[in-house]
């Protein structure tokens, strides 16, 4: 029997949510009351399923969604989120049918790119996705940081911890959150049902756990910045505390928010280890604190992919540093956005369209977007085979244009 690729109705949804969760590994059964709550957030004409006769194989949805980009700006991702095939069905090309038909539609509306978070890094580049923003996760000993703890709470710089709660956060949050945009490109904005989910405010598949919340404020009294974050309750055999505080989330628009944030976690009574949960690649935490060796990686991995759809949307939708020209041959197996561009950038603004001219570089459009959200050097992709250098030095020059000071980040999965 053939498998059928197609949307799902409403009377379908519960079963869809029950082959997502198999397809995750969490437990398969789905209240009532969960399907009650998701299904208004869903947009079921992009909400797919494989259907093997009557049985549900395979999930797969996307929605819209708000990328920031280099400079501020920002572009309409088609995102793509909840894939999963069933044991029973893997490796037969359902991805690839759902895939295909998601980013068929996605290109039809117009959207700029397609994002998604990857379960693990093998999966997507086929489809023309790379790796635009990375994240690192950090365990602090705070023993071992050098910060007085007199100090607990009280900012040097004249601004104040609050402790406060959810419906605060659910006030101040979006605000704050939507600041990132302009401090990093690749940070996805968040929806008011995210800050529900975040919150504890939908209904939950798994245990909910109450976080505890802070909120910095400078001196002004401007919020600047936030976290949530939980703590467990271990003691060793000397009665030592040896407790966990692990951040959920952590949005500071400020340098002194963020140091402010980091320096009150590390000075919580009774807490000797602080889990940061995933940040920038190049998140100040290990530098501020007085001795950075407290503070040990645990993690560094990719996090936003993106797959370009729309070469000159893309590209005229960032700023440039320097004012240069390049010409770019894009591969596309897939045929949504390949061909010859010729880019003209200068920190007063950019344009880009198709051009018959010769090329500079040829590269497949996987790396187009890991380029364009500024993480990524040229010269480097080069090195690798992954960018074709066709006039000397152009990989050199695209370095200039494309990267940032501060790299990209995305700080939700989605
Ligand atoms: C990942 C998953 C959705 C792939 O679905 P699938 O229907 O088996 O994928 P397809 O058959 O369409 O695979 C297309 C290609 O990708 C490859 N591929 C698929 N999943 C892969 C994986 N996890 N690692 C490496 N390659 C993978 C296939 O081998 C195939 O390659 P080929 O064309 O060269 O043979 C499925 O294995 C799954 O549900 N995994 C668990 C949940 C999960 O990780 N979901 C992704 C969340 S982001």
């Amino acid at each position: 029997m053939t498998v059928d690729v197609r949307a799902v109705t409403e009377s379908e949804f519960p079963d869809w949510q029950r082959a997502l969760r198999t397809g995750f590994l969490r437990p398969p059964v789905v209240t009532d009351e969960e399907v009650a709550d998701r299904l208004p957030h869903v947009d079921l004409a992009r909400t797919l399923g494989a259907f093997d006769g009557d049985r549900l194989v395979a999930t797969f949805r996307s929605f819209r969604q708000e990328v920031s980009t280099v400079g501020g700006g920002s572009l309409t991702a088609d995102a793509i989120t909840q894939v999963t095939v069933s044991p029973t069905h893997r490796r037969r090309g359902l991805l690839s049918r759902m895939m295909t038909a998601d980013l068929a539609a996605a290109k039809e509306r117009g959207d700029a790119i397609a994002t998604l978070i990857a379960a693990e890094y093998p999966i997507y580049g086929r489809y023309g996705f790379g790796p635009a923003s990375w994240c690192s996760e950090w365990s602090v000993d705070v023993r071992r940081t050098g910060l007085d703890p007199r100090r607990s709470g009280r900012p040097e710089d004249g601004g104040r911890i609050d402790l406060t709660d959810a419906d605060e956060i659910r006030k101040i949050g979006p605000g704050t959150h939507g600041r990132l945009a302009g401090v990093r490109a690749g940070v996805t904005h968040r929806s008011p049902r995210d800050w529900d989910n975040g919150t504890g405010r939908s209904v939950q598949s798994d245990p909910w756990r109450e976080p505890y919340y802070a909120v910095y404020r400078s001196e002004s009294g401007e919020v600047e910045g936030f976290v949530a974050y939980t703590a467990d309750d271990k003691w060793d055999d000397a009665k030592q505390p040896m407790n966990t505080a692990t951040v959920r989330d952590l949005v500071a628009v400020t340098p002194a928010a963020e140091r402010a944030l980091w320096h009150y976690l590390c000075s919580v009574d009774w807490i000797s280890t602080v889990r940061s949960g995933y940040r920038a690649p190049d998140d100040t935490l290990p530098l501020l604190l007085p001795d950075p060796r407290a503070a040990k990686l645990l993690t560094y991995a990719d996090m936003l992919w993106v797959r370009v759809l729309d070469v000159v949307r893309v590209l005229e939708g960032r700023t440039y540093p320097v004012t240069d020209g390049l010409v770019l041959d894009l591969r596309d197996g897939d045929g949504f956005a390949g061909g010859r561009y010729r880019l003209d950038a200068s920190p007063a603004g950019a344009s880009c369209a198709r051009t018959g001219e010769s090329a500079d570089l040829a590269l497949d459009i996987a790396e187009l977007g890991v380029l364009a959200f500024g993480d990524e050097s040229a010269v480097r992709l080069a090195r690798l085979g992954r960018v074709e250098e066709l006039t000397a030095g152009a990989a050199a020059r695209a370095d200039l244009l494309f990267r940032t000071p501060l790299r990209p980040f995305s700080p939700d999965i989605f």
